[in-house]
């Protein structure tokens, strides 16, 4: 079996994570459930960056200590993650002991290799990015990151020197030019950083201890980001000396998932940290765009006031209808946005009339002209052919699209399939056949067809809408996991149930006012 292992960025442990930063570990378990079902050997690793000034003083805020803050927000990201059925295989800690030891070794190990040394480090800083930034970086003053205010720092610190890898990484970049997607990215890493050239790295502080301790100089704390770098490594069994079988069958990474935002620590400092370790690069570092909320496209913040939560969400809208907004919404490379008038429009237009009609009146006609059981009948008009084309067609487009990581227009292409079987019903008009007896074999064939496509699009379905696929395939009953027609199935349906209720705008929108969830 081939092995596909696919990571998202960690989790800041500062405070509890918005819909925007669920949205991309939905992302990835839409893209590692999509990979299981295509038979792959999937290893799916998302989790929590755990240290670093700015949770040390959320802590002091809080009035415990950093380790009892991390140990609550932890629980409260993984909940949010379990919540939105999110599968994946481990979800690591920046805090667990095994990989706080293997940093310390890493470190050491690049140290002593000499490309790590002590040097002093005078600049200007951003404490809730927890990165120095050079002057030609700053954005109107500001962090180019965060936005906010940058304060001068001095302080002793180890090095790490990134020019010694800039031309081996420039080739490495040039000779796989899917190493970092999607394309504008990649330019933004080149012209941006690349090209003026890359300065040494401070990778250690001194100035807060809330960290993972160099263990032979233990004033100096790891800098947070080559801690939290190394989890894809430490956490599937990476040691300096003898790494496990689990650590050689899965690295490197196929895919890393990660913000737009962060896209340059992962395409310029990680390659290279992993180059100084004598390690493989991941094949490919996919920098998504950001979810933004309301008609103003406006970042989402506390201060702001315009925080949606994904728990809070689910509770009024579903798990399922949340996941397929924000698949479905946010585009590969443009941002996407939220607003509560959207998001109820999409669940109308698509979940309920398009997908929910469609399974209902089917099961149900299956059930009311043929007692729930049917078989197929052979084919009677011009639009079955149509129809199974759409069907057979299906599994290849889905494909395609997923191959490029366009999620929302793999989802279109299910969706257009059910759209097709919809105006199939229309086409085909089953209510008439069932009033002339002599039709009787017509009507089960439609019916037929129509179970069929709902089959192959439920199974389709899964990767992106998995409560709502199991329940579609409960009512079809159905265990033929074939993504073609199949004209040989015998079908023995359940009772319908409805898989999405159509939502009162002007209610739904009143009542979130008065729950003061709309700003
Ligand atoms: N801890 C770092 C990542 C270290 S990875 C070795 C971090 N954490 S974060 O909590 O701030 O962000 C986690 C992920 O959520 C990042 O990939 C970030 O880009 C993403 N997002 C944050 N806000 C987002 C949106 N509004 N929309 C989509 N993704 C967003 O960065």
């Amino acid at each position: 079996m081939e092995k596909y292992y696919i990571s998202t960025a960690i989790a800041y442990t500062s405070a509890k994570p918005h819909i925007g930063n669920t949205y991309e570990v939905i992302l990835a378990d839409s893209i590692a459930r999509y990979k299981r079902l295509k038979g792959f050997d999937v290893y799916f690793q998302t989790g929590t960056d755990e240290h670093g000034e700015k949770i040390a003083q959320k802590a002091e805020q809080a009035g415990v200590t950093p380790q009892e803050y991390v140990d609550d927000i932890h629980e409260e990201i993984k909940n949010i993650w379990d919540l939105m059925n999110t599968s994946y295989d481990k979800f690591v800690r920046t805090t667990d002991l095994n990989h706080v030891k293997v940093v310390q070794k890493i470190f050491k190990k690049l140290y002593e290799k000499g490309d790590i040394y002590k040097g002093k480090y005078e600049g200007l800083y951003c404490t809730p990015c927890e990165a120095f930034i050079t002057e030609s970086q700053l954005i109107d003053g500001k962090c180019p990151d965060c936005g906010r205010d940058v304060q001068l720092a001095s302080e002793e610190a180890y090095f790490f020197k990134l020019s010694k890898y800039q031309k081996q990484l420039e080739d490495y970049i040039e000779s796989h030019p899917d190493f970092i997607q999607p394309e504008s990215r990649k330019n933004e890493m080149i012209n941006n950083f690349l090209k003026p050239g890359l300065q040494d790295l401070c990778v250690s502080r001194t100035s807060f201890d809330w960290g993972i301790k160099v263990d032979f100089d233990p004033k100096h704390v790891v800098y947070v980001w080559l801690d939290a770098l190394t989890n894809y490594i430490t956490n599937i069994g990476y040691s300096v000396d003898n790494s496990t079988d689990e650590f050689k069958k899965y690295w490197p990474a196929d895919l890393q998932l990660v913000g737009k935002d962060i896209i340059r620590f992962h395409t310029l400092y990680w390659p290279i940290f992993l180059m100084a370790l004598d390690l493989p690069l991941p094949k490919q570092v996919f920098g998504h765009p950001w979810l933004l909320f309301g008609a103003n496209n406006e970042k989402m913040s506390k201060s702001r006031g315009n925080v949606i939560y994904a728990d809070d969400l689910a509770k009024d809208f579903g798990v399922d209808a949340i996941r397929y907004y924000v698949l479905h919404e946010i585009p590969f490379s443009n941002d996407g946005t939220i607003t509560y008038d959207l998001l109820i429009e999409r669940i109308n237009s698509d979940l309920v009339n398009i997908l929910g009609n469609l399974v209902n009146r089917t099961i149900s006609m299956v059930k009311k002209y043929f007692d729930s059981s049917i078989t197929n009948k052979g084919k009677f008009s011009e639009y079955d052919q149509d129809l199974i084309n759409y069907i057979n067609e299906l599994d290849s487009k889905v494909e395609k699209r997923m191959d490029k990581l366009e999620i929302g227009a793999s989802l279109d292409e299910i969706f257009n399939v059910l759209r097709r079987s919809n105006k199939y019903i229309d086409e085909t008009m089953p209510w008439v056949l069932a009033k002339d007896e002599v039709k009787k074999a017509e009507l089960e064939s439609v019916l037929y067809n129509l179970l069929e496509a709902i089959r192959v699009c439920g199974i389709l379905l899964k990767p992106y809408l998995p409560e709502t696929s199991d329940s579609i395939l409960k009512q079809i009953n159905s265990d033929d996991v074939s993504l073609v027609y199949n004209d040989a199935n015998v079908y023995s349906v359940c009772d319908p149930f409805i898989l999405f209720y159509r939502i009162d705008k002007d209610k739904k929108l009143k009542e979130l006012e008065e729950n003061k969830k709309v700003s």
